[in-house]
């Protein structure tokens, strides 16, 4: 058995991991954090998960409790990784670090994107950039890996097999996004009250948004070269799911975009390319491991449309970050995440 520790447990994403580790074959979790709730039982505050860790509760957070596990994922708010992931590598333990701390190769655009220093410079070199359908062969070898971002996963899986084939004119590529809002994270704030949020729907961020240097690094590498990404976030009433509208000019219209999809996705346990002409519904993927894109160019024009779907809270960070857990440790890659989504 593995054993896992979680720094902040009390959080959506935190739970998320709960409960997907709950049905994980190899992995158990001995250490959950919540500086708030110390003291408290992870099932008197989530009774989802009655029945499943009757003895686990809340502690703070402790390098020597967490170094005994083999490894610990951090759902925390960006900078808390930043502090205390040196000191886990030390004692042998393997990070997994679901914020932002360590997804950006370049420390200054960090600090530049999130308002403070980057914590660990020295990390950023060692540290994977967690997305399995890229980077699996160093996530296998990997001491720190930074899952992505909910926005960054939908948008890149639906625009890498365009840039990496050279078929899109990467000037100006469009990614018109809507997420739900969970993807705030459960702290208080009046943007996510039920009478603001929801039967209403607005854009945010248009200025900039902290993804887009992630979107764009993720591209650029894609690419090989400097891409320009016009990002548009949007809060829609729903509570879990991202939905990417992705817009790019292609360079050579004879291409079938529908078989090289299929292609470059067809070994990937959590990429579903689906049918020629489809229309994914977030519902489609609520709490599974899963990514479905669909292709189109409408009126056989230049301009393809790739819509592509994940759950914020699963493909978007916390199933993902057990993806990359069993693709560490040599499990099967869908340990734990086999399950379908939930529908209606
Ligand atoms: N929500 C999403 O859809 C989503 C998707 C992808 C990535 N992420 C990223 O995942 C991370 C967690 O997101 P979330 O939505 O789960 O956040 P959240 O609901 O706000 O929860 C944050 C958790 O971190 C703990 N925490 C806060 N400050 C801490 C500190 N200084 N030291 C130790 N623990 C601390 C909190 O517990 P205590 O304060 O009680 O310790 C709480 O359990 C964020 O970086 C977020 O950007 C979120």
């Amino acid at each position: 058995m593995i054993k896992v520790g979680i720094v902040g447990g009390t959080g959506y994403t935190g739970v998320e991991l709960l409960r997907l580790l709950a049905q994980h074959p190899q992995a158990q979790v001995e250490v959950i954090t919540s500086r708030s709730e110390a003291g408290m039982r992870v099932d008197e505050m989530y009774p989802n998960l009655r029945g499943h860790y009757p003895t686990l509760a809340f502690s703070v957070p402790d390098v020597a409790t967490l170094g005994a596990c083999d490894v610990v994922f951090f759902a925390t708010p960006h900078g808390v990784a930043h502090a205390l992931a040196a000191d886990l590598l030390a004692t042998g333990t393997k990070v997994i670090d679901l914020s932002a701390d360590f997804r950006l190769a370049d420390a200054d655009e960090w600090a530049k994107w999130y308002g403070q220093p980057h914590g660990a410079p020295e990390l950023l070199g060692e540290a994977v950039y967690g997305l399995p359908e890229v980077n699996r062969d160093a996530i296998k070898q990997a001491r720190l890996i930074a899952v992505p971002g909910c926005y960054p996963t939908a948008a890149q899986l639906g625009l890498l097999p365009l840039l990496e084939a050279g078929l899109a004119d990467t000037d100006r590529l469009i990614a018109d996004c809507k997420s739900g809002v969970s993807g705030a994270g459960r702290g208080a704030s009046v943007g996510s009250l039920f009478s603001e949020a929801g039967e209403s729907m607005k854009a945010y961020g248009v200025k900039g948004h902290r993804h887009l240097p992630e979107i764009r690094q993720g591209l650029r590498r894609a690419a090989g070269h400097e891409v320009g990404l016009t990002f548009v976030p949007h809060l829609t009433p729903m509570i879990r799911g991202i939905h990417a509208t992705l817009y790019a000019t292609v360079v050579d219209r004879s291409v079938d975009l529908q078989a090289l999809y299929e292609k470059r996705y067809a070994n990937e346990p959590f990429v579903d390319v689906m049918p020629a002409g489809s229309h994914p519904e977030t519902r489609s993927v609520r709490g599974a491991n899963v990514c479905r894109i669909a292709v189109h160019r409408p009126q056989d024009g230049d301009l393809v449309v790739i819509l592509s779907v994940i759950d914020n809270l699963v493909k978007g960070a916390s199933g993902q970050a057990v993806q990359n857990m069993n693709i560490l440790f040599g499990l099967e890659e869908n340990a734990g995440l086999a399950h379908a989504a939930m529908l209606p």
